[in-house]
């Protein structure tokens, strides 16, 4: 194991903004994980995945443990279903593409999600109408402070939108290291009903698509609104979209009838913060190298050296405008660190 001192963690997070960490170690077993849980003389410890959900606005005074645990696995095999067994360490596209090539179905809507494996359940990670909670089974985590493995069932999850167990009640508490799926091998459930995939199958000419075409499509969609991390620093969507009371969607769309919404339950409606924030007149902004990007007004970006902090003071101020707008408060969905 080689614990390195004092390094930039800016490859390592995907906004692409140049904090220090004062140790960082990568681990690949699980074991090693463990043995790095126990050293002593590091007490405050961060624990970093694929580094695509945080804006980090501050040097992190810890170490910085980067779960790089790798392999995939078929456990089960049935007629029509497998259930594959993933290390929190593989990049969540890797895994969408290897299903598509064993012609696997239920994640192909998730494609191009930046992010590992083990950090898709804490946010439960969705896009087009499907959640990652749709196709996981359960997830494996190791306890920080006892060191032993738990299994959690999807309902011990406790998904919900953007939400899950690890990032309230147990935040903190559990690394995870790997997550199984239930994946169809034929007869494929396709979801394809969201507005911009129809458009885009229809556009390519698919009448029966298959998984890869749905990928495919969910490909060109993101690739034309949202910016590759690799090209311009950012974290997707930075905000969740607010969701609000009937009796304040009534008002709202009272004074705004032309705003998007969507109803989540009978007493609840949510409304999309790209659209609140565009209205608000950010889309395409940038001051200094943060910025609001060009096509999709949820996504902050990282023009080349903004720090988190000048990030963060741009996300403090669509807030407030958004308020005072709006009454709606949106809340950031990337963790600020
Ligand atoms: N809109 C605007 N202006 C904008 C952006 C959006 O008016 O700049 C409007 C659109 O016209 C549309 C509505 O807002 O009416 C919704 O937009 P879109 O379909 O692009 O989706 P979203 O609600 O902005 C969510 C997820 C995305 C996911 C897409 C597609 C959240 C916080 N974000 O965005 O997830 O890809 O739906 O399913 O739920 C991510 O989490 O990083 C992410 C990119």
């Amino acid at each position: 194991m080689n614990i390195i001192e004092n390094i930039s963690l800016k490859p390592y997070n995907t906004f692409g903004i140049d904090a220090t960490a004062r140790h960082f170690v990568s681990v690949t077993t699980v074991n090693e994980l463990k043995e790095v849980l126990s050293l002593s003389q590091f007490k405050n410890r961060f624990i970093l995945g694929g580094g695509s959900n945080m804006l980090l606005k501050n040097d992190i005074d810890a170490l910085v443990i980067h779960i790089d645990l790798k392999g995939i696995s078929v456990l089960e095999k049935t007629k029509s279903h497998v259930h594959l067994r993933c290390m929190a360490g593989e990049n969540w596209h890797e895994l969408v593409l290897f299903c598509i090539e064993h012609n696997y179905g239920g994640l192909e809507n998730l494609s191009l999600i930046p992010g590992n494996v083990g950090t898709a359940p804490i946010q439960n990670i969705g896009a087009y109408g499907v959640e990652i909670k749709d196709a996981l089974i359960s997830c494996e985590a190791l306890n920080i402070e006892t060191g032993k493995i738990k299994t959690f069932t999807n309902v011990e999850c406790n998904f919900r939108y953007r939400n899950s167990i690890f990032k309230t009640e147990l935040k903190g508490k559990y690394i995870i290291t790997s997550v199984t799926f239930q994946l169809s091998k034929k007869l494929h459930k396709l979801h394809t009903s969201y507005g911009a995939i129809e458009n885009e199958l229809v556009k390519r000419n698919f009448k029966n698509p298959t998984i890869k075409n749905v990928s495919d499509a969910v490909i060109a969609i993101r690739q034309s609104k949202l910016p590759d991390p690799k090209v311009l620093g950012n974290s997707g969507s930075f905000f969740k979209n607010p969701i609000i009371s009937v009796s304040k969607f009534n008002q709202f769309s009272t004074k705004f009838p032309e705003a998007p919404s969507y109803k989540v339950s009978e007493t609840e409606y949510k409304i999309p913060a790209g659209w609140l924030i565009e209205q608000a007149g950010f889309k395409g902004k940038r001051f200094g190298d943060a910025g609001v990007h060009k096509k999709q007004a949820l996504v902050l970006v990282n023009y080349g050296n903004a720090s988190g902090t000048e990030i963060w003071n741009l996300a403090l101020q669509i807030q407030k405008k958004v308020k005072d707008l709006y009454d709606i408060t949106i809340e950031a969905e990337v963790n600020v660190i």
